[in-house]
């Protein structure tokens, strides 16, 4: 009989392993935490649709942090969420603003940990949207100083990356140009380069109190139709000086994750998002399905598309399964 015996080599545990593709790596998986500007110390709030995940004051961040590390953490990514917001966004950039003591206090205690700071103004802004707005307008240029200071006084309190995530035209070329006028030439730019306006993000609204007043986010975030724009944002922000390029959300975009992998030789990052990480969980906590299983499967297919690191929620989770 002449039929191929794909059996053989998944017959037992030591072939499977020695035959599999990828595997999952801790320093593959970057962990978001949201910092919580607050004189409570002890302030630790869930999130309520991201089960597991906190609004964090300083301290409560630098315990979290203390034992992701221990687990074998590499990587975060911060947000942060101010006591006061205002039409300019101004605490997205104040040089004591939440995000620039958080990387303060974080690299400062552990130098090792590899902090990245998403860099984008609706966290910070009255209206909850990306820029400055003019009536129901997101402006652009205007825009761009903003975020090239915000960018800048990350790096200046210590950030090691900056993840512009606003998708305003030019504003990697502007960020890039601001850290190498101040001297930080050697600090990587990764760009949420391809963000489609997702309903996934749903929970970080919740979590960051960064709903858009009005309006939504389609005028700057691209069409979840679009493959093709996707590799025209990419090589933009390639050429305006992007060191690593980001798919978001991305599960439901492994053919972008992939399409970027082959098109360019820049590693591509991938963000599973809050409304990804909340279904998974939401259909664990009901015993649907097995949470951590369906987890790993859903990181593994993501690094398998061609994403050489990726943002999620499960990564502090994960880790201590990793090792
Ligand atoms: C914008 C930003 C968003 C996310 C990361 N950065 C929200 C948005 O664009 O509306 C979403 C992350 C997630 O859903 O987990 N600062």
């Amino acid at each position: 009989m002449d039929f191929f015996r794909g059996r053989r080599l998944r017959a037992d545990p030591a072939i499977r392993r020695m035959t599999a593709e990828t595997e999952l790596r801790p320093q593959d998986l970057i962990q978001p935490w949201f910092a919580y500007e607050t004189d409570d110390s002890k302030y630790k709030k869930p999130i309520g649709s991201m089960p597991g995940q906190y609004q964090l004051s300083i301290p409560e961040l630098l315990r979290r942090a203390e034992k992701a590390v221990k687990n074998g953490l590499v990587s975060c990514l911060l947000f942060g969420i101010p006591r006061e917001k205002d039409p300019q966004g101004s605490q997205a950039y104040a040089e004591k603003g939440i995000v620039q003591q958080a990387v303060r206090a974080l690299k400062k205690e552990f130098p090792d940990l590899y902090v990245i700071t998403d860099v984008c103004l609706c966290e910070y802004t009255s209206h909850g949207h990306c820029g400055l707005v003019r009536g129901e307008d997101i402006q652009n240029d205007p825009t761009l100083e903003l975020l090239a200071r915000t960018a800048l006084s990350h790096v200046r309190a210590g950030a090691d990356m900056v993840a512009p995530s606003d998708m305003m035209d030019g504003r990697v070329a502007v960020i890039r140009e601001a850290l190498d006028e101040h001297g930080h030439t050697g600090v990587p730019l990764m760009s949420y380069a391809v963000k489609y306006a997702s309903a996934f993000y749903g929970p970080f609204r919740e979590a960051a109190e960064g709903a858009p007043k009005f309006g939504d986010r389609k005028t700057h975030q691209m069409d979840p139709a679009n493959r093709r724009e996707a590799l025209r944002e990419a090589a933009a922000d390639l050429s305006e000086g992007a060191d690593l390029l980001m798919v978001k959300p991305a599960g439901p975009y492994l053919d972008i994750i992939r399409d970027l992998y082959e098109a360019f030789d820049a590693p591509v990052a991938a963000y599973q998002v809050s409304g990804e990480y909340a279904l998974i969980k939401a259909a664990a906590e009901r015993g649907w399905v097995d949470g951590t299983a369906v987890a790993l499967e859903s990181l593994l297919g993501i690094k398998r598309a061609g994403a050489s690191m990726i943002l999620t929620y499960f990564a502090e989770e994960l880790l201590p399964l990793l090792k």
